[in-house]
């Protein structure tokens, strides 16, 4: 052993001096320390650290995820993985409701002193949106606050594949949707109109609908239809997804239904884990948007943000467009109960399962 090394620290191994040395009040600069601020930094710095430790888990997921096969023991780990973010980002929504012991007014002790900056520029958020699978946000209006280094990174991020069209391809790749001589969706669209045609005879004999009531509930009925119609015709799911309604791939919507379908049968339960999983990672970042949202509405009423956008109007316009995974929210659509699901053949079944030879 090298006598000249000194053995291993705390403080040393975590370089504290460094990291606690970093929090620096602007307030302060002015001869104004406002108490508070120090709460908004270290707050923000723990996003950060928390966002770098995302992005490491995402990296390493996405790593995974581009092998061609995808390794099957892999998917373990990806989903560990995954299971890891949902935790992280557990831990910081809770964090909002600290900075919220903040009041407005001691907000405004300081909040001039921030003016551009503003968490529009968090690299470190953008970059967990693009790896996610957030495509077209970087527009100008977002763009101009970012410096030239910045921008040119968000680029190199945005060229790379992201976790949703790794997860696209994956799906499209799923075999089973035809097998020898058993056609799912021939036997699945069958199913489906049984249950249409049924719930068609249940409105048309209601006593309790007067007739425009009865009208209403068959067109809304029709659109279900054709809903449904989208997933027997390619053409027709195209027209659906350049509206916007899809952002999935035909195939992969298919096989994502699937595996919701039969998620019970054994060698579909982990791929089902890891789509519950990012519909997780879905929810809770559109909570984080949603409770930021509050607070901000909260801090600033309708003043305009640090940033220069129109603060909360704008903060509540991403919870919706900026949805990643909404596509697995939306096949709840096409599930049929499971008494009315056609039957796989045995075969089938077979090779869904997982067996011990016996002795
Ligand atoms: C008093 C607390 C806070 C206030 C008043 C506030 C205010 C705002 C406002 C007004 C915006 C819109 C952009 C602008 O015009 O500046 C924004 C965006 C943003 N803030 Fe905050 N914020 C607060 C705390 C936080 C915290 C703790 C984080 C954690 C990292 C954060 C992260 C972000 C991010 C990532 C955006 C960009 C969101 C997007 O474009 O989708 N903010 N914030």
């Amino acid at each position: 052993m090298n006598k000249e090394k000194q053995p291993l620290c705390y403080g040393g191994y975590l370089k504290l001096p460094i990291l606690l040395d970093t929090q620096v009040p602007e307030s302060g600069k002015h001869g104004h320390e406002a108490h508070d601020e120090m709460l908004f930094i270290i707050t923000h710095q723990a996003y950060e650290l928390w966002f770098k430790q995302i992005l490491h888990e995402l990296c390493s997921i996405l790593a995974l995820f581009s092998a061609l096969p995808l390794d099957e023991k892999k998917l373990h780990t990806i989903s560990a993985r995954l299971q890891r973010i949902i935790k992280i980002q557990h831990v910081i929504n809770q964090q909002i409701s600290i900075l919220e012991t903040m009041t407005p007014l001691d907000f405004l002790d300081f909040r001039d002193y921030l003016i551009p900056a503003s968490g529009f520029q968090s690299i470190q958020f953008r970059e967990i949106e693009l790896r996610l699978g957030l495509s077209h946000h970087l527009s100008s209006c977002t763009y101009g606050r970012f410096t030239d280094d910045d921008k040119a990174y968000l680029e190199k991020v945005a060229e790379q594949v992201s976790l949703f069209e790794l997860l696209d391809a994956w799906l499209a790749r799923t075999p089973f949707l035809e097998f020898q001589d058993f056609s799912f969706w021939d036997s699945y669209g069958a199913a489906v109109k049984t249950m249409l045609d049924n719930d068609a005879n249940i409105i048309g004999n209601n006593p309790l609908l007067n007739a425009s009531e009865r009208n209403q509930q068959l067109q809304d009925l029709e659109m279900t239809r054709q809903s449904f119609n989208c997933l027997f015709d390619e053409s027709l799911y195209q027209q659906y997804k350049q509206d916007g309604h899809f952002k999935f791939t035909h195939n992969a919507t298919l096989a994502a239904l699937f595996i919701q379908l039969y998620r019970d049968e054994p060698l579909l339960q982990l791929p089902f884990k890891v789509l519950n999983q990012l519909m997780d990672i879905d929810a809770q970042l559109t909570t984080w948007r949603s409770n930021h949202y509050l607070m901000v509405q909260r801090m600033l009423g309708t003043k305009i943000g640090t940033g220069g956008s129109s603060g909360h109007e704008y903060l509540k316009s991403t919870i919706n467009s900026k949805r990643i995974y909404a596509d697995l929210f939306n096949l709840s659509t096409y599930l049929i109960p499971r008494s009315k699901l056609p039957k796989l053949p045995e075969s089938l079944i077979h090779s869904l399962g997982f067996y011990q030879e016996r002795y």
